[in-house]
């Protein structure tokens, strides 16, 4: 049997930076479901949960099982803050990672990963999942050996092409040094640029070989699917075949169109075509719209072991969104006001990206020129080959100036906004700024899904609002009826 084939029929899908954080996925998986956090940004986020007091304790009672005490000691002797940070002081920024793998900025990351695992898996048997995206090369070594040291049960990639990461998880399950090839924009064939990691290096500590997980793919092609499953290298252990009602990022139309609203368009060559993902031999979850009973019984009767949820999970009340913007949500829901768009600048990965129309969120053009631009988080920065071959790193919306200088594209900047800022608003980590720079707190940016339905049948069922386990017994019957 497969990897993938105990997994359950419902997955909660990852959703960054912290919206399906360990607390939603520990819920989800203690109902039954797929909890899955997100994998983006572990380092920074547990440096802030850890800035923000650490209330609870939580992050530091699963720390303690980490292999490396000397690092969790450095770290918390780096970050907690018993007491939270003072009103309007800033967060302490953390080592970046980049294509020279600074030792303590890769601890940190697989530091981080362990802590979300390790939480999301306590006090049930329910099988635990994280997030990658392939976009975001860099972290993902440290970030799947922290995963897998807490012993994740699934691994789910979006965001692009992921076919080295079958072998790569291969290799951290034996404890062996790993290489990953990275993207470098402008690279001759000449060039090799990769990233390498040796486990025991970053964890001094760890024991013997560690659980090598399920591997699901998240595409939107079937010719991808196919691709992927055609060889032992690339091949994995099933797929979530995401459509474009889908919140947070989208795959770009096969013909790039917007309508007269500025709205990306997807047409019937977006469709994909289940027969052909079906005959890699492979299962498959569908996302996009799958969030009724109705939505999970067609997902099963075309093929799909099930279904990939991802609004209705991030309107719950185990969300990780600020709880005053998950309330905002959930009126304009009520009044039929929430408008989530398709947003083809928003995201500085030129991906589409779904994007809810709220005031106050930096999608309001009122917020907008308040915020000046800056980029300090850079984890979707893309690296760049220079004329002598060494690498530089630009993000579209980073300040325009900078972006240029470094080769870029100035009509590439329009419009875009700072996902990781945004993201880490809504989390409830935004980073304060000096009142002289317009805004005293980066605002929020929120992402749902277009398909509305499956939340606006919750509200009316719970009117008070819903929480993952409402979601899975809303859900299961549709599962026993085949
Ligand atoms: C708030 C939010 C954030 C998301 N972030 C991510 C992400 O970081 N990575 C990812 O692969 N998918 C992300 N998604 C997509 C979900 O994992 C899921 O596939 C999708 O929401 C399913 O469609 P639905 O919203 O119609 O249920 C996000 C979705 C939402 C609503």
């Amino acid at each position: 049997m497969g990897r993938a084939e105990t997994l359950p029929e419902i997955i909660q899908g990852g959703m960054g930076v912290a919206v399906s954080h360990w607390r939603l996925a520990r819920s989800v998986a203690a109902a039954g479901g797929l909890g899955v956090i997100s994998g983006v940004g572990p380092d920074l986020l547990l440096a802030r949960m850890l800035q923000d007091g650490d209330p609870g304790g939580h992050v530091r009672r699963v720390l303690v099982g980490y292999p490396d005490q000397a690092f969790v000691e450095a770290t918390l002797s780096r970050y907690l803050r018993p007491e939270g940070l003072e009103p309007g002081v800033p967060y302490r920024p953390i080592p970046k990672l980049d294509l020279h793998q600074r030792l303590d900025a890769v601890r940190l990351t697989a530091l981080g990963t362990y802590a979300q695992v390790a939480l999301a898996k306590e006090g049930h048997d329910g099988p635990v999942g994280m997030n990658l995206l392939e976009k975001v090369q860099i972290w993902t070594p440290p970030a799947l050996l922290g995963a897998m040291i807490a012993e994740v049960d699934a691994v789910l990639v979006g965001a692009g092409v992921p076919s080295h990461l079958p072998r790569l998880m291969d290799g951290l399950a034996r404890l062996e040094p790993v290489t990953l090839p990275v993207d470098v924009s402008g690279a001759t064939s000449a060039d090799d640029f990769s990233i390498s990691l040796d486990p025991r290096e970053v964890v001094p500590g760890l024991g013997g070989a560690l659980r090598r997980p399920a591997f699901l793919a998240i595409v939107s092609a079937h010719v991808l699917a196919t691709y992927l499953a055609r060889s032992d290298d690339t091949r994995p252990d099933g797929f979530v075949i995401e459509g474009p009602t889908a919140g947070g990022h989208n795959a770009p139309p096969r013909r790039p169109e917007t309508d007269d609203t500025g709205q990306v368009v997807y047409g019937p060559r977006d469709v994909v075509d289940l027969a052909k993902v079906a005959a890699t031999g492979l299962p498959f979850w569908l996302a996009g719209g799958y969030g009724t009973p109705e939505q999970l019984e067609q997902a099963r009767a075309s093929g799909a072991r099930g279904v990939q949820i991802g609004t209705v999970f991030a309107l719950s009340a185990e969300s990780g969104m600020r709880t005053e913007l998950r309330e905002q949500l959930l009126h304009s829901l009520a009044d039929g006001t929430l408008d989530v768009r398709t947003d083809g600048r928003a995201s500085p990965t030129g991906f589409p990206f779904k994007v809810v129309q709220q005031a106050g969120t930096i999608a309001d053009p009122s917020v907008q020129v308040q915020r000046e631009r800056i980029c300090d988080l850079g984890y979707l920065r893309t690296p760049f080959r220079r004329e002598d071959g060494t690498v530089g790193y630009r993000c579209p919306s980073e300040p325009e100036d900078a972006f240029v200088k470094k080769g870029g594209d100035p009509d590439e900047t329009e419009g875009r906004l700072c996902l990781c800022n945004g993201l880490l608003s809504t989390a409830g980590h935004p980073q304060r700024r000096p009142a002289s720079t317009g805004l005293t707190e980066e605002p929020p940016l929120l992402t749902l899904g277009q398909d509305l339905d499956g939340a606006r049948r919750l509200q009316e069922m719970h009117p008070d609002g819903w929480s993952a386990a409402d979601v899975l017994t809303w859900l299961s019957p549709a599962l026993e009826r085949r």
